[in-house]
């Protein structure tokens, strides 16, 4: 090929990612042509594409997060409290359904039953700290403390390992009562759960449960 058509060819390249295609985008952007309706499914490409990029930003973003030597019953029982005041209402829970409007949001917000499968405790953290943009899943980080988010972690994990009709019964016996969340912790009236409340070796070592006895 002659160097004189192949300086036209680059030639054209080159006004055409300069000039056109931004050109495309602004028409595109301008012409309200794209469906921001929640209503309306993300597209299969859509979904791969946002979704690959949440996964690895996770991941990325989250790495060197240190672990918290252990977690306790009690932080279970208080990460419950937070669970069902922050969280349930877009997550459900077992055996218990999201509110009717959470279906309405596009991406819908996923159960999270076996979230600790997917994430670890680590990634997990960080989700809830500082939330995903563009979902609806929101950033927690200005209305709980590090420990909270932790405690909701550590709820996850040790819900893994629990009957799944642990929420309802522990709904049932009001222990968050009086809870109006964020803090303070469930209060005298509430009393820890009968059942032994284990957290995972993910969550690094075994549930001095009579931590959480000892509550007042
Ligand atoms: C207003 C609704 C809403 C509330 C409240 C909410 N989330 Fe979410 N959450 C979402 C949505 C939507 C997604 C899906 C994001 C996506 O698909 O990338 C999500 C995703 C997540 C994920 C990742 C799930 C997965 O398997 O990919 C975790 C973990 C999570 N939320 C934890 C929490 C916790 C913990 C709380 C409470 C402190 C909470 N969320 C409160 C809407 C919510």
């Amino acid at each position: 090929m002659p160097r004189k058509k192949l300086l036209h060819i680059l030639l054209g390249a080159v006004i055409a990612i300069v000039f056109i295609v931004p050109l495309g985008v602004y028409s595109f952007v301008k012409s309200g042509i794209y469906n921001v309706a929640a209503a309306h499914p993300h597209t299969k490409f859509t979904e791969w594409i946002t979704h690959e990029t949440m996964i690895h930003a996770v991941r990325r973003h989250s790495a060197g997060i240190p672990l918290p030597g252990y977690i306790a019953g009690a932080q279970v029982l208080r990460g419950f409290c937070t669970y069902e005041t922050h969280c349930v209402a877009c997550h459900g829970a077992a055996a218990v359904a999201r509110e009717q409007w959470a279906a309405g949001m596009e991406p819908t917000p996923p159960y999270l039953l076996d979230t600790t499968s997917k994430w670890t405790p680590q990634q997990l953290f960080w989700i809830a700290k500082n939330g995903i943009k563009m979902t609806g899943m929101p950033s927690w980080r200005g209305s709980l403390s590090d420990g909270q988010i932790w405690d909701v972690v550590g709820f996850l994990e040790a819900m893994r390992d629990l009957p799944p009709q642990t929420y309802v019964q522990w709904r049932s016996r009001r222990m968050c009562g009086g809870f109006k969340g964020p803090w303070p912790a469930p209060g005298p009236a509430s009393t820890p759960p009968a059942e032994p409340v284990r957290p995972t070796a993910a969550t690094g070592g075994s549930a001095p449960s009579s931590k959480a006895a000892a509550r007042p």
